[in-house]
């Protein structure tokens, strides 16, 4: 078998591919660079022996893409990771982040939907914004997208269920993960955040190694236990994992749509305190930090319902909050 990875020297892009090298899958990674490092091919050859034939292209070339397409016939699937991912950015350069995500997307479906290699497209649980029930499940409402980013997720859905329900051979999952975090257990890889990380987790591994020299904590006040927001935390090899599993049921035509659609979490909601007490009892570091205010934008409380993907792909998350960010804390002093 021969799978595409697209953002595949990303973050979750690299981790699925050790599992589909690992499974002695083909992998064809292709990747621009513009968020990710080269090195992180010898690392994915350290954990798994093995190298994707890498291709270092930009999924806005339409060209490229296709004479991609022409040089690998043989190609039996494509998961799509290459896109923009920093909210708060995007709000400032909603243009940039509706080129690459929205242009990336459609070349894509145009190399693949006429001739049917099924697609896994990365969604987010940014979709739901803050949704009325708890915990979230698919069928809930897509609210308006509170940033651009979120905004080319909701429309790259709907580009892929349209063009599913437009070629007969076309098939397609969305997963809409909740929030990543964690590295390889080996820290051979892990998350490279490019300048001062937004993301809770990363923020904290460094403020704990010394780079920053204390957390903010968003809020303190909201309606929930102890006053800070509640996310779902996935470590980032179960993620890595429910990928494949997706791509098994695919591909093996399991699938009861064209294009269906799941949450990837853990279904736990986790406070920002609890986080940071469970981080503290983990490295055995005290992590200074300080109440601010909230932040623009930021949801209450969101975790999954996971009851779908479980029952029909048969994934379910394994690793403990524990684990996943003692990988993160051994990533980022190892790194
Ligand atoms: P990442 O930035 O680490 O990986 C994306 C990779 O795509 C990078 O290596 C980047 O260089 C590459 N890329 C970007 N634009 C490209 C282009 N035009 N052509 C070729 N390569 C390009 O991000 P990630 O955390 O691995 O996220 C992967 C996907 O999952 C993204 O689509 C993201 O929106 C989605 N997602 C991420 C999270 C998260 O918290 N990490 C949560 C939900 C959804
Ligand atoms: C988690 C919690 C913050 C940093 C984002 C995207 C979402 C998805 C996952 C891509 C929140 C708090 C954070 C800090 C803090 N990505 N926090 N101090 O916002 O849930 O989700 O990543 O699709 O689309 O929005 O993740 O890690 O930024 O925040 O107190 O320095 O930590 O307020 O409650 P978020 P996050």
């Amino acid at each position: 078998m021969k799978i595409l990875v697209t953002g595949g020297l990303g973050y979750i892009g690299s981790h699925v591919t050790t599992l589909l090298l690992e499974k002695s899958v083909d992998v064809i990674s292709v990747d621009n660079l513009e968020n990710s490092r080269i090195e992180v091919l010898d690392g994915i050859k350290e954990i798994t022996g093995k190298q994707p034939i890498f291709k270092q292209l930009d999924i806005r070339d339409e060209n490229a893409l296709k004479n991609l397409f022409k040089d690998h016939t043989d190609i039996d699937g494509v998961i799509h990771f290459a896109a923009y991912k920093a909210v708060g950015e995007s709000v400032k350069q909603p243009l940039r982040y509706y080129h690459n995500n929205i242009v990336g997307l459609l070349n894509l479906l145009n190399s693949i939907a006429k001739i049917g290699i099924p697609l896994i497209f990365s969604s987010s649980c940014t979709v739901y914004g803050q949704a009325d029930k708890l915990p979230i499940k698919e069928s809930a409402s897509i609210l308006p997208a509170a940033s651009p980013y979120g905004y080319s997720k909701q429309v790259g859905e709907q580009f892929v269920k349209d063009t599913c329900k437009a070629h007969k051979n076309f098939n397609a999952i969305l997963l809409r993960y909740f929030n990543p975090i964690g590295a390889h257990p080996s820290v051979k890889i892990g998350e490279q955040p490019q300048g001062v990380p937004q993301n809770l987790v990363p923020f904290l591994t460094q403020t704990a190694i010394g780079k920053h020299p204390v957390l903010k904590i968003f809020g303190s006040d909201y309606d929930t236990p102890d006053g800070t927001c509640i996310r779902d935390y996935i470590h980032v090899m179960d993620l890595a994992e429910a990928h494949i599993n997706s791509l098994e049921y695919l591909i093996s035509s399991k699938n009861t749509s064209k294009c269906e659609t799941f949450n990837v979490g853990t279904g736990k909601g986790v406070s920002v305190l609890e986080v940071i007490q469970t981080f503290e009892k983990v490295s055995g570091k005290k992590v200074p930090y300080q109440f601010t205010e909230p932040r623009d934008g930021d949801t209450v409380a969101a975790f999954a319902d996971v009851e779908m993907i479980e029952q029909k792909i048969g994934w379910k998350a394994k690793y403990t909050l524990e684990e996943a960010l003692k990988n993160a804390w051994d990533w980022e002093k190892n790194h």
